[in-house]
């Protein structure tokens, strides 16, 4: 039993390092609709642009290249995101990368 408490909390403790602990996803998806950030991404893959993070040859396999990207990718609509509102993108895009 012991044993069990230990693991359960073990697992609790890797659920929250999680790799953008400032980030809350709800408000990341707001700022990700709010600047259309999948306008590009519908253009170039259709559907709903989200193909773009799941393709196989995608770019982004860590935390901070997803940061990267997202900085990048905010400047080509004009947005110079804050270190928290990209904190916010990489909380919901990880839906899609499942860093760790
Ligand atoms: C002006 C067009 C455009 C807009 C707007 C845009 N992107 Fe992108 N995005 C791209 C292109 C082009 C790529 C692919 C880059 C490559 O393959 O080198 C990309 C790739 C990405 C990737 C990496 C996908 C992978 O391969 O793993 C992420 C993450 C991303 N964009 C996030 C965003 C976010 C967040 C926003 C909104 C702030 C946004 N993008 C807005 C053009 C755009």
């Amino acid at each position: 039993m012991k044993l069990l408490t230990t693991l359960l909390l073990l697992t609790c403790a890797t659920v929250q390092a999680a790799p953008f602990p400032e980030g809350n996803e709800q408000t990341g998806k707001a700022i990700f609709d709010k600047y259309k950030c999948n306008s590009c991404h519908i253009e170039m893959l259709g559907g709903d642009g989200s193909a773009i993070f799941t393709r196989s040859n995608h770019k982004v396999h860590s935390a901070p290249e997803l940061a990267v990207q997202i900085k990048q990718c905010g400047g080509n609509v004009g947005a110079n995101l804050s270190a928290q509102e990209v904190q916010h993108l990489g909380a919901y895009l990880n839906r899609y990368y499942k860093l760790k």
